[in-house]
This record gives structure tokens, sequence and C-alpha cells, in this order.
């Protein structure tokens, strides 16, 4: 196999086309702790290691692409936000972030509770022996059948979106003969600085219940009349890929203000409050996000300093990030296929997955970093896109990165902090078969979820 430069094509910084994208690092092969799951680094041979597994060996062993996670990031990450929060409050994990049973055990054994949205998740998290009253069920429009489930199964709390649902979960609830605990799901109207499809606090979108106009108050003033549900908490999700707490800090404010107002109408102090999750995390060197243990000093001082301004007891707290534990925990490995140099542009880079594996760069124009990882190089940076093998020019994988000029097919690239929303929001466009998720600890690798097959294809195909 040819490592040669390609004889034609962007490969220097003295060419720079418009992009998303800042000077090439000053060294290729560096590996950012910040975007690298935490036992990542590079072997004497040059080729990356995780969990003690260079990733030759594991392209060779499970095949690309791959999303290879490192379960002892996992695992830290989770004991990190668990330890940060204490024993006054309660972190869920955002189960839509990515979902196996793997995963349900490892947040079990951690100690952390888990957030499902969906009656699949929550079928995952039951199968894995999740115990129910450590569930919140989520969802803007949950079905009877998920409703009943939830309630039949004893899930600690139900999350209300609607009016309707608060009728609805109160009915089933005393047709099994239960009380349900329910939080319910407020929009503060905060505009989140992120991206207009994971902001979730501005009040012209579908979930949760208006403050505004008095909405919020009478979906309480509701829930509490219904002897099926037993109403523990208000609820505020402001969106996702957050890094600036100014947003938290009003959320709490309003949903503060709204427990004062159901005090002061109903003499009842709400127990808890919830703030959702939304934590950033660094998808390339240029993005800082915070600790965990900032975020929870700054949280649980927000809300004990709006209850003391309201003369309310603290409600408990809790928060549900999905992102910040699982995000930065895996990387996608590519086996690097076409390369066509476009002059004057950029180099385009084709791998053997794309946008099924990873959607999030063309649905919110995410930005990702991507580095060589079977060898070293010391080749000149070359400006490149990596795109997928889809049939579609919206297949952008990584936007703009800067990658040696002399990759060459079958090098295996990765791209980091793709735990969070890309398995889980993986497809089959093009029939192209999902990855398998491999978890690698203490020199061992398994598979988790294993990758499709085409009798899986097949399978639902029955005509
Ligand atoms: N809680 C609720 C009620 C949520 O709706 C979400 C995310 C979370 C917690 C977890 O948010 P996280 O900490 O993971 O940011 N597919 C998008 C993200 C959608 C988030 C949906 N809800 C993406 O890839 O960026």
């Amino acid at each position: 196999m040819s490592r040669s430069a390609h004889p034609a094509g962007p490969r220097h910084a003295d060419v720079l086309p418009e992009g998303h994208y800042s000077a090439p690092p000053a060294d290729l092969n560096a590996l950012d702790p910040k975007v690298w799951a935490q036992t990542v680094s590079r072997d004497e041979d040059g080729a990356l290691t995780v969990g003690g597994i260079p990733v030759t060996r594991l392209a060779e062993e499970f095949g690309t692409p791959a999303y290879v996670l490192d379960e002892t990031d996992f695992r830290a990450r989770a004991r990190a936000w668990r330890s940060a929060f204490g024993n006054d409050a309660d972190v869920f994990y955002a189960g839509k972030a990515f979902l196996s049973r793997a995963v349900v055990r490892w947040l079990d054994e951690e100690g952390l509770n888990l957030d499902v949205c969906s009656g699949g998740e929550l079928a995952t998290a039951l199968s894995a022996g999740m115990p129910a009253d450590r569930i919140a069920f989520h969802g803007n429009n949950k079905s009877v059948a998920e409703i009943r489930r939830a309630v039949g199964a004893g899930v600690g709390r139900i999350v209300l979106d609607s009016f309707q649902e608060i009728v609805r979960v109160a009915h089933i609830a005393q047709s099994l003969g239960t009380r349900q605990r329910v939080q319910i799901r407020v929009t503060v109207g905060v505009e989140a600085h992120t991206h207009e499809f994971i902001a979730t606090a501005h009040e012209d979108q579908k979930f949760g219940i208006p403050l505004a106009g008095g909405q919020a108050a009478e979906a309480v003033r509701r829930a509490l009349q219904l002897d099926g549900l037993e109403v523990i908490g208000i609820h505020s999700h402001i969106g996702s890929q957050i890094f600036d707490m100014s947003g938290f800090e009003v959320a709490a404010h309003r949903v503060v203000g709204l427990l004062k107002d159901i005090r002061d109408e109903h003499g009842v102090e709400l127990p808890e409050i919830d703030l959702g999750g939304g934590l950033g995390i660094a998808y390339t060197s240029d993005d800082d996000p915070r600790e965990p243990h900032e975020i929870a000093k700054a949280l649980t001082e927000i809300v004990a300093r709006e209850c003391e301004a309201a003369r309310l007891s603290t409600p408990r707290l809790s928060v549900e990030p999905g992102r910040a534990i699982v995000g930065p925990t895996a990387f996608t490995v590519y086996e690097v296929g076409t390369i066509k140099p476009l002059d004057g542009l950029r180099t385009y880079v084709s791998v053997d997955g794309g946008m099924s594996d990873n959607i999030r760069t063309a649905l919110y124009d995410a930005d990702y970093s991507v580095a060589l990882v079977s060898r070293r190089s010391e080749a000149e940076p070359m400006l490149s896109r990596v795109v997928g093998k889809h049939c579609e020019s919206g297949d952008i994988v990584v936007r703009d990165a800067f990658l040696p000029g002399d990759l060459a097919p079958g090098d295996l690239i990765a791209v980091p902090a793709t735990g969070a929303y890309c398995r889980s929001m993986a497809s089959n466009y093009n029939h192209v078969l999902r990855p398998p998720v491999v978890a690698v600890a203490d020199g061992e690798a398994r598979v988790i979820v294993r990758r499709e097959t085409e009798d899986d294809l097949l399978r639902l195909d029955v005509g």
C-alpha cells in the first residue's frame, strides 16, 4: 500500500479555503485528551490504543466501521457525576444518548438512575435489571401501551408533558390500582445557546407545558386533584450541548417561582426539581466543557439560593446528563477508501461508514475531530473532508479537519466523541449495516451491540 503524498490537492496550510477549522495542529499525531476517551494513547508503533488494546487489532477482530467504547472512562464519568451531586441529589443518565444492556448494568453498579423516553428504552432498561423505581419515563407523546407498561412496572417517575397526559396517566394508574409519582415538565422560556433542533425551553416547540400565561400552574392544579397521581416535582430541560450556565440559572429561577406559587396557592411544597441534561462536551479542541463537580456546585447553589429567596425548603435536585457521560467515551474507527484531492479546495477522504452511523454533522452542522490512528505520520497536514459511502453529497462525517498528506486507502482513521447520539441515531440508509459497539476495559474487548448483518435487514423485509 502506497504511503506517498497525493499528486495534487490542498495539503499545505498555505492553501486554505473557507471552512469550519482553525490552523492545523502543531502535531497531527497528538491526541487531545479533551476529545479522546480516558485510556486512549499511542503505542510505540504509533497506533492508537484504548484500554491497552491497539486499534489495529480491534479493527482486525471486529471490522470497521466500529464504535469503540472505553468502559473504564464511562464508569469514571458516571461515578464523577454521581459523587459530584452526592446523596442529596439524583443523577439520571439520559438513555437516548446511547443505551444497551451493558450500559444499564454499568449505571446500576455505579449508582445512577436512568431516564428513558420510549417503550424500547424502557424494555432495554428492564431487561437488564435496572430497578424500576430508579427509572424516569419521558416523552411528549407516550402511547397508552407505553404508559401502561411503565406504570405497571412501577417506574419511579413519569414526566408529564401535556394536559392530556395528566389525565391519561392518572386514569391508567387508577385502573391499575396504584398512584403514579409524576413530575410536570415545564417550558421556562429560555433561549439556550445551541442548535435550534436541540434547544427545548423556548415556548414555540413541542415539549413541556409553558410557564407563560399560567399554563404550568393550571397543569399542577389539575394534577394535584387526581387520585392516580402523586405530584413530586417540576421538570425543566433547556436543550443540549450547552456550555453557558446562565440558561440553567434562569430556568431554576422560574421553576422555583412556580414552586413558590404552588405553595402559596395549595399549601404544598413539592419535594423535587429536575433541571434536565444538556451539558456540553468537547468535540474539538476549541470546546471547553465544565467538570461535573463545577456543574454540580453551580446548580446546587443556584437552586439553594432561589429557594432561600422564595422561603422554600430546598427540594431534592435531579439532573439528566446523557452526552456528558457517554459522549467522550467512544470513538468511531473507519477504514479509509477513496481519496480525492480537489485543487484549491480540500481532499475528500471517503470512509466505509458515514451519515448512517453519524447523522449529527448533516443534521446539526456539528463539528468533529479526526485522526489517523493505525500509524504515526510526519507528513504535511492536508485539509480534508471526511465523507461517507452514502448516495448523498451531504453525507459528511467531519466537515473540515487536517489529516496527514500521506494518508492512503487502508489506513484507519477515528472520529472521537461519538459515544452520544451516533449509534442511538444510526440508520440503515442505503441498506448500510449499522456498526457494532465494542467495549474495552483493562486489555479486554467485547461486543456489547453486534454489527448488523444482511440477514437482520432481510428478516424485516417480509414481502
Ligand atoms: N433530559 C431530557 C428531558 C432530554 O430531552 C435530553 C435530551 C436529555 C435529558 C439529555 O441531554 P444531553 O445531556 O444528552 O445533552 N440528538 C441531539 C441531542 C438531542 C437531545 C434530546 N434530549 C444531538 O445529537 O445533539
